[in-house]
């Protein structure tokens, strides 16, 4: 055991069940289960989402450990996501967290959840500091100024849908399953981007709206299927395409107008949708013309995982910040 900072990591403030096992700020292991019940509801089912994390969090903190060669003796401390997510989902991992964490005599280390997807970039490679950060994923979208691993500020925020959920709705409308983000993503590679304009929303400083063009794309396909019912099979590739490229383009100038007011060259996306190709393509396009060092998270770490809130379990045992047995989850907290 000796020095080791081995810290057992549960994520669960969604529709994935992770675990995660972290020594000295590397990751053992990450064991990501997805809930499939929620495709044919077009969404996800807070209810059917907690009763999945019962039946799978045992199952995954088991692999977790297996996976990492660790006994449950040799763990230091239990991190867990403590906020933002649905309130059922995140009482399961709260719970089975404080337990092992009473039952196994450690310190309890309370996550938040964007802070977890801004810290996954210092899993492997580690951007120096000032780094700006742009997360997107289904439930937010933010700018985050990184001053130090626990010292984030958010200097912009969609002020209602998020730049995922755009997605997922913009998928929804074309007929496709949920999570539609991915889908949006594939089949825009084959379409044209400009084929056709939605509009962009001009926000205040660095906040974004989404509302809009999920709006505008209904009315359009609306006018468009009295045309030609099947407007949406005929168009769907380019339909995709330029939907992705409005909600990118949106994405991109608030970053690239972060960097340059804050003259920071260090940039990065974290969150769900930054895995989409869309935004890799430009936000590297956008590094050759900013002269920025550009960090994206390896794939497994973008889209929810228990690896990311081991490490900001991590730095938070570094900086002493444990938690005790009363602490509640809030769906909602603000960092
Ligand atoms: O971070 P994440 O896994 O979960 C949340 O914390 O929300 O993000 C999930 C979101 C979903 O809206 C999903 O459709 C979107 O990320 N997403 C994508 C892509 N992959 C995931 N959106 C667009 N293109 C993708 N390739
Ligand atoms: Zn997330």
């Amino acid at each position: 055991m000796g020095n080791y900072i081995n810290i057992l990591a549960i994520e669960s403030s969604c529709d994935e069940t992770s675990a995660a096992v972290i020594q000295n700020g590397k990751v053992l292991s990450n064991i990501i289960a997805t809930q499939k019940v929620h495709e044919r509801y077009g969404g996800v089912v807070p209810e059917l989402a907690s009763r999945a994390h019962m039946q799978h969090i045992v199952p995954v903190v088991d692999a977790a450990l297996i996976d990492s060669g660790l006994k449950k003796n040799e763990l230091i401390a239990v991190a867990f996501t403590q906020a933002p997510g649905l309130i059922g989902s995140l009482m399961v991992g709260a719970c089975f967290a404080k337990s092992m964490a009473q039952a196994l005599k450690l310190p309890l280390i309370a996550v938040h959840h964007m802070q977890a997807h801004v810290l996954a970039h210092f899993i492997d490679e580690k951007p120096p500091f000032p780094f700006i950060c742009l997360t997107v994923s289904g439930g937010h979208t933010q700018i985050i100024l990184c001053r130090d691993f626990l010292n984030m500020t958010v200097i912009g925020e969609t002020i209602d849908d998020a730049a995922g959920e755009a997605f997922d709705k913009v998928a929804k409308m074309l007929g496709l399953p949920y999570p539609g983000g991915p889908l949006v993503d594939k089949y825009a590679r084959q379409g044209d981007p400009l084929k056709f304009k939605f509009p962009i929303s001009e926000m205040k400083e660095y906040n974004f709206s989404f509302s809009g063009i999920k709006t505008s794309i209904l009315y359009f396909l609306q006018a468009q299927k009295k045309l030609n019912p099947n407007f949406i099979d005929d168009n769907l590739a380019d339909i995709c395409a330029s939907a992705q490229y409005a909600i990118v383009s949106m994405l991109m100038k608030k970053l690239v107008k972060a960097s340059i007011d804050y003259n920071i060259q260090h940039v990065g996306i974290a969150g769900g949708v930054s895995a989409n190709s869309g935004l890799r393509n430009a936000i590297s396009e956008a590094g050759k013309v900013n002269g920025w060092k550009v960090y994206i998270p390896k794939f497994e770490y973008c889209t929810d995982n228990a690896a990311m809130i081991g490490i900001a379990g991590y730095y938070k045992y570094l900086a002493g910040e444990f938690t005790d047995l009363t602490i509640s989850p809030a769906p909602r907290a603000s960092w």
